[in-house]
């Protein structure tokens, strides 16, 4: 988990309100072997998870878990591989170093290296996401968060990807067991909306409409992707 700064505020698209970064984290499978983000789209679990949390107007965590649109959440994939290349792989790696220092749970540090969120994130296209209504995946998994799934994948090397399972261990021993699978299972989708940005919209055919490019939001429909984490 890592804490960020006040002062990153994250609005439209959609939102209902402005909503300020609190900090972020990752979910992650047995490292290059077993993927392990939350999210499946079309059935596809990607190695990692990113996910950035918000508060609604700045709110506190505990207040925000007690409104039903208190956090939204960006959801990123990261996905390990071989072609992955240049400046965000830098940042990754530059970033990963810092997990050596936190191996115990319950540890912290100052995050070292010149990183910045907006370097892990990369060139990854912000205009094609998913957004529902869901829940913490973490307990008391509150049904609290409004979710935005970015579908490209940020790529980074293999190396990184097993970096995480491999330095975290899931007590405070150096030598305990390490931490890895920390992903929820996926939940029913109930009578839940997924809606789409613009340029994931299916083309309109009899219309002969082109696509928009500003990433306004529209209504995909609850049958398209089946099961998705709440
Ligand atoms: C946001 O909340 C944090 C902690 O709750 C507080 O320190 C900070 O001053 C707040 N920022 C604004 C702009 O209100
Ligand atoms: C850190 O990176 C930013 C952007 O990548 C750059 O502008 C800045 O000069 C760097 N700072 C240091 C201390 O290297
Ligand atoms: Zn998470």
């Amino acid at each position: 988990k890592v804490k960020l700064k006040d002062g990153l505020l994250l609005s439209g698209s959609g939102l209902p309100d402005v909503y300020a970064a609190k900090g972020f984290h990752f979910h992650w499978g047995t490292g290059v072997d077993q993927p392990g983000s939350e999210h499946c789209i079309d059935g596809k679990r990607y190695s990692m998870e990113l996910h950035i949390v918000h508060t609604r107007n700045n709110m506190s965590m505990s207040e925000a878990l007690d409104d039903p649109q208190g956090i939204a959440v960006l959801a990123f994939f990261v996905q390990g591989s071989d072609s992955a290349k240049g400046k965000t792989v830098k940042a990754w790696k530059s970033f990963s170093k810092n997990l050596q220092r936190i191996a115990k749970k319950g540890s912290d540090t100052k995050l070292r290296g010149n990183v910045s969120l907006h370097d892990l994130i990369g060139p990854t296209d912000l205009a094609r996401y998913y957004r529902y209504s869901g829940s913490l995946t973490t307990p008391n998994c509150n049904e609290v968060v409004i979710w935005t799934v970015f579908t490209e994948p940020i790529l980074v090397p293999f190396k990184v990807v097993a970096f995480f399972p491999f330095n975290l261990r899931s007590t405070d021993s150096s030598v305990g067991p390490h931490q890895k699978n920390n992903f929820r299972p996926l939940q029913r989708l109930h009578n839940r909306m997924v809606e789409a940005s613009a340029l994931l919209k299916p083309p309109l055919a009899t219309t002969g409409a082109t696509q928009p490019v500003v990433p306004n939001l529209s209504v995909l429909g609850i049958d398209v992707l089946g099961v998705l984490p709440i």
